[in-house]
């Protein structure tokens, strides 16, 4: 497949000059073996991006802003492969393992954007792991490509050249190309779990922390896996679809009054406020995916019954907890410290309705087989 270059910001393209500079000037070198590593979160988005406004340059049609699932990760090494010799027909050997798939020719688009100021005469080996599992609405992507860009600096050993505001633009704006949603993903500081990707009017794209009340560090995140098979319509194929719903206008109009809520929701601590308008943020993402021509269809009716139950028994006795989907039938509940036995009680009348188990996977901070294997911990 022929893909048609990626389109870079001009600050990104100062930054890889600088790194062509450092290496001509033999600052910044690599030998045949040597390893970078890196691990990076999940995020879920509260208010979401769908819709591109360019693909090659793989900016969004609108701002999103996630919460950052520290449990959920990716742990990625790199190696670096060959010698630095300038022999045309040692062109980029970049061979990939990521839990079984391999390189796509859009990762190595990506791949050899990044290395460009190494080509022709890099390999790099990349092997990733996530601790959960990928392509059913959990962000994989988002995850995959922020811990691929990090191993990549750590292996460039970026942070001995680059100020720390330059690294966290060169990371931030490397996983977006990747995935947009990596791009929030991507940010360095952890204990800043609510991230803005902006999307300014002339489609300038950059990652902002979100100011927020020290009550929304109570708050906990759980996903009920009612189907954990691979989804039918990739992402990057249902963002091109936006348009031909006729709901994507009425989306798009009234998303930077929800935006505007959400910040306030977080500073003020309004449970209310915040809840209501990431399920009315999700209800809209899926009614244009929906009605997209084709389908973008990741709602099924386990979903719908499961919602249902999750929303009946909320009425019934308030508890601080509420939802959000990503692409792909599984529930995303995020609630406070201490609504734990409400979740419980959700699941077991879901459970009984569905008449199946369902998993329930908790994003809790905890070791990981993988990093333990690759040492980086
Ligand atoms: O980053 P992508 O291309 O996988 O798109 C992510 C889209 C959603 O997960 C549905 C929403 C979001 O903002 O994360």
């Amino acid at each position: 497949m022929n893909l048609k270059p990626l389109v870079l910001p001009e600050k990104l393209l100062e930054l890889q000059n600088r790194i062509l500079q450092l290496r001509q000037t033999q600052q910044l070198e690599l030998q045949n073996g040597d390893v970078g590593y890196a691990s990076a979160p999940s995020n879920i988005a509260l208010i979401k991006y769908w819709g591109k406004h360019s693909h090659l340059s793989q900016v969004a049609l609108n701002s999103s802003l996630s919460f950052t699932l520290e449990g959920f990760r990716s742990h990625t090494k790199v190696t670096a492969l060959g010698r630095f010799i300038a022999d045309a027909q040692e062109r980029a050997k970049i061979t990939m393992s990521h839990q079984g798939a391999w390189l796509n020719a859009k990762m190595e688009r990506w791949l050899n954007a990044i290395l460009a100021p190494y080509a022709p005469e890099i390999g790099l080996h990349v092997e990733s792991e996530n601790n959960f599992p990928a392509s059913c609405g959990i962000a994989s992507s988002a995850s995959g490509y922020a811990a691929l860009c990090g191993a990549i600096a750590n292996l460039l050993q970026l942070e001995r050249h680059f100020s720390p505001d330059e690294l966290q633009y060169w990371l931030c704006q490397w996983a977006r190309l990747g995935s947009g949603s990596a791009l929030r993903s991507a940010w360095l500081n952890e204990s800043i779990p609510f991230i803005e990707w902006n999307v300014d009017e002339q489609y300038t794209s950059e990652a902002l922390p979100v100011a927020f009340h020290p009550e929304w560090k109570k708050l906990k995140h759980v996903v009920f896996l009612l189907d954990g098979t691979e989804k039918k319509v990739s992402s990057s194929d249902g963002h091109l679809l936006v348009y031909s719903s006729p709901f994507q206008a009425l989306r798009s109009v009234t998303l930077n009054a929800r935006l505007q809520t959400l910040k306030r929701a977080l500073l003020e601590f309004d449970f209310n406020a915040l809840q209501q308008v990431v399920e009315e943020e999700a209800i809209l993402m899926h009614t244009v995916m929906h009605t997209s021509t084709p389908p973008a269809a990741y709602l099924t009716h386990e979903v719908g019954t499961a919602l249902a139950t999750f929303i009946e028994l909320r009425q019934k006795t308030p508890f601080p907890a509420f939802w959000t989907l990503d692409a792909g039938p599984n529930i995303h509940i995020l609630y406070l410290e201490g609504a734990q036995s409400y979740i419980e009680d959700v699941r077991a009348q879901i459970e009984s309705r569905l008449n199946k188990r369902i998993d329930v996977l908790h994003n809790e901070p905890h070791i990981n087989s993988t990093a333990l294997r690759l040492g980086y911990l």
